[in-house]
């Protein structure tokens, strides 16, 4: 396998995806869905629709064309968390949060539209989501129904959009503890990159114990990814990042890197990846792809 042109493979698929299940830009609101694409349209690493579609070809087969009798394509599924993933980011970025200007190398949304117009189009991509797999799924209404739990419990209130408040509650906190580092992160990232992966094995057809595997993987990948993403806040330049540096130290946010220190933190990460491609190890299918994944998103701070 060449890791290279298989990551290309899916990330080609993934930015086809978006063109295809997302509303034109001139469609009425002209503005809303304008912005909806800007922020998608910018980029960024692509991370949890790849893990998406990888994972599910783990169980159901690469040919995409020729999909195996009763199987779904993740297209569509992948395309929706990436949707949820940039309502995240864009909602994020907002001034009553952690008020940046920059994003995935351009301004911001409320800064390119304005706050409204940022607010609004971050609701609309959270709700597009669901709807993208309320409709693609709909002949496979257990898989559909699976699908729509597997994001809304990782969104919501005690996941993603928990942790992004003990995020906000954590700020300038002089004795913040791990126990509530932990929350937050596990919560506000690893949430939705376990749902990445036990989507793609719902979509493949993985058995139950295959899932709970998955979301073992993602917990441990999400912790490193996150860890990871305040090593380079504090560690990387602006230019690199696509998102401005040096954020996190000036918000007085509780990261691993306030509570342990960048090489406290950094051998954390390695940990966690080596964990998560450990766990990867117990499923049956071919996993290097994913394992070669999980080093590539370590290597960013090795
Ligand atoms: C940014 O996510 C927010 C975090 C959870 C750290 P990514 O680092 O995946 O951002 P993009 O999608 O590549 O822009
Ligand atoms: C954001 O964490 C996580 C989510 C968007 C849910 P950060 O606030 O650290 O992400 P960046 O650094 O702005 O991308
Ligand atoms: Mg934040
Ligand atoms: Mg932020
Ligand atoms: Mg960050």
């Amino acid at each position: 396998m060449d890791f290279a042109s298989e990551l290309k493979r899916h990330v080609a698929r993934v930015e086809r995806g978006l063109d295809q299940f997302v509303p034109r830009a001139n469609t009425r609101p002209a503005r809303l869905h304008t912005a909806m694409r800007y922020s998608l349209e910018a980029g960024g690493k692509r991370l949890r629709p790849v893990l998406v579609l990888a994972t599910t070809e783990l169980f159901s087969g690469s040919d995409d064309a020729a999909l195996p009798a009763g199987k779904a394509d993740a297209l569509a599924a992948a395309v929706a968390i990436e949707c949820l993933h940039t309502y995240s980011l864009i909602h994020d970025d907002l001034p009553c949060m952690d008020n940046d200007d920059l994003r995935r190398g351009r301004a911001t949304a409320h800064k390119q539209f304005d706050e409204a117009t940022a607010l609004l189009a971050g609701d609309a991509l959270l709700t597009h989501a669901f709807a993208l797999l309320a409709e693609n799924y709909a002949a496979q209404p257990q898989l559909a129904t699976a699908l729509v739990r597997a994001l809304a419990d990782a969104a919501g209130s005690r996941r993603l959009i928990g942790g992004q408040m003990e995020d906000l509650l954590a700020e300038k906190k002089a004795d913040a503890t791990a126990d509530e580092l932990e929350f937050i992160h596990l919560n506000k990232t690893a949430a939705m990159i376990e749902a990445a992966l036990v989507m793609g094995g719902l979509i493949g057809g993985a058995k139950e114990g295959d899932i709970a595997t998955l979301r073992r993987a993602g917990r441990h990948l999400g912790l490193a990814f996150q860890i990871i993403d305040d090593i380079l806040d504090a560690t990387a330049d602006t230019a690199t990042l696509g998102k401005t540096a040096g954020k996190d130290a000036k918000a007085d946010k509780t990261t691993f890197v306030k509570l342990h220190g960048v090489d406290a933190a950094r051998s954390i990460a390695h940990e966690n990846s080596a964990q998560a491609k450990s766990a990867m190890k117990n499923l049956e299918g071919e996993t290097v792809f994913l394992e070669s994944l999980i080093d590539t998103m370590a290597a960013r701070i090795s």
